[in-house]
């Protein structure tokens, strides 16, 4: 199991004032920050990054979403990273993310759910490279 997840503080928890509370979680359950940035994205770019949802039918709100406004990727660093990150996000659908976790505190809908983590190891480097140089990643390992 891998040691790297991508989170990204979505824009509506940016719109809402929430990047403080919810990095706040994120260190607190002991996760490392490796490199983190605020940017807006565009329609490429976050369309590249969700390329596997481009089927589903929630792939263009959810394009038209993640470019509403600045988002905060941030590449984290912890002992079997991926999941438990996803642990402490909870299920995709806040109404359903188990009580403490980010997304039960923070987020409105399922489609507007505060933050984004990694499925898979494979995952994780491909998508903190999405952000990511390796001379970024590289100056805040030393
Ligand atoms: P995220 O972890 O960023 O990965 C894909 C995103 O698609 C997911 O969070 C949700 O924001 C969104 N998503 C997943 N399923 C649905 C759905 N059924 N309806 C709307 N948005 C969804």
């Amino acid at each position: 199991m891998g040691n790297r997840t991508l989170a990204i503080i979505k824009p509506d928890a940016v719109k809402n004032n929430l990047i403080g509370q919810i990095i706040k979680e994120i260190t607190s359950a002991g996760f490392k920050i490796k490199a983190m940035k605020m940017v807006r994205l565009n329609k490429d770019s976050a369309g590249g990054f969700y390329e596997v949802h481009k089927e589903r039918p929630f792939y263009n709100s959810l394009v038209e979403f993640m470019t509403s406004g600045p988002c905060v990727p941030i590449a984290l660093e912890k002992d079997n990273a991926v999941a438990e990150f996803r642990k402490l996000i909870g299920a995709t659908d806040p109404a359903e993310a188990a009580e403490g976790t980010i997304r039960k505190m923070f987020a409105q809908s399922k489609s507007e759910n505060v933050v984004h983590g990694s499925d898979s190891d494979e995952n994780a480097a491909i998508e903190i490279s999405h952000f990511f140089s390796r001379k970024e990643l590289l100056e805040n390992y030393q």
